[in-house]
């Protein structure tokens, strides 16, 4: 970015986690999750989502905009908008140096940063636009939007994989969900939401969306190994975006 100069390892990618804000010692999504999730994205399984995002950030319309996502995982969602609009510039940071040596291999045209969403190494306005697909949204995220940016945060709705929590949890689990807050001076301006239907036919896909969720975690092994051994199911994505705009401009 202007004014910033890092040496990338040779796997291209910057590390900037200070040994002092890992909580853990290997802060973030696992590499088991990180490989699961990307074989997962790669299957195109979420290409109507990736559609809605580049229509709502309005891709084509970009230019040369600098497009931020703390939280990429593997870059997917970020460097598909790139795919849409090659003026793009596209930065990713996520707190798994797992998933950012996947989303440097996978992409090699974007940038990418190990680094905590809680204070990210940015200046104030730097970004045209920031990407937040089902990642942490801390609320000081905003201010490296520029006047005039937008902010596309991407969640799961109420019945997003709802039949995998269905079979791993046999009850429906409440999902209350509030649109995050950005500090004042960003307005949410519109709220749309997704939902369509997948038909999953092997059981590595499905023992994939398992592992790449908390649900690897949260839920018996019995089940999980039920839910895998069937080897084939219909399952519903669920998406609520939000929008948001950083006054002036
Ligand atoms: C559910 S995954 C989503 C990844 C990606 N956005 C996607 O949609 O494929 C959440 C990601 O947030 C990252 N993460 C969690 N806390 C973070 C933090 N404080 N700073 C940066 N990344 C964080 C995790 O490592 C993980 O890659």
């Amino acid at each position: 970015m202007a004014g910033h100069s890092f040496d990338r390892a040779s796997e291209g990618y910057v590390n900037l986690l200070a040994a002092n804000m890992k909580s853990t010692g290997l802060p973030g999504d696992t590499a088991g999750a990180v490989q699961a999730r990307n074989r997962l994205l790669q299957g195109g399984w979420f290409a109507p989502a990736v559609q809605k995002i580049a229509e709502v950030i309005g891709a084509s319309d970009l230019g040369d905009a600098w497009i931020g996502d703390p939280g990429c995982g593997t870059g997917y969602f970020l460097n598909q908008l790139r795919e849409k609009n090659g003026g793009i510039s596209i930065v990713g940071f996520d707190i798994s140096k797992a998933a950012i040596k996947v989303a440097a291999k996978n992409y090699p045209l974007g940038n990418w940063f190990v680094a905590n969403a809680r204070k990210l190494p940015l200046g104030p306005g730097c970004l045209d636009a920031l990407l937040l697909t089902f990642s942490p949204a801390f609320s000081d995220l905003g201010q490296h939007v520029k006047p005039g940016g937008r902010i596309i945060v991407v969640n799961g709705g109420n019945d997003h994989l709802a039949e995998v929590r269905t079979a791993l949890y046999q009850q429906e689990r409440n999902r209350t969900f509030e649109p995050p807050e950005f500090a004042v001076g960003i307005e949410q301006t519109d709220e749309q939401v997704l939902t369509y239907e997948i038909r999953i036919e092997d059981s590595e896909t499905l023992a994939d969306l398992i592992d790449m969720t908390p649900f690897r975690h949260t839920s018996s092994r019995n089940r999980q190994e039920a839910f895998i051994s069937q080897g084939k199911a219909t399952i519903t994505i669920d998406l609520v975006l939000h929008v948001y705009r950083v006054e002036g401009g």
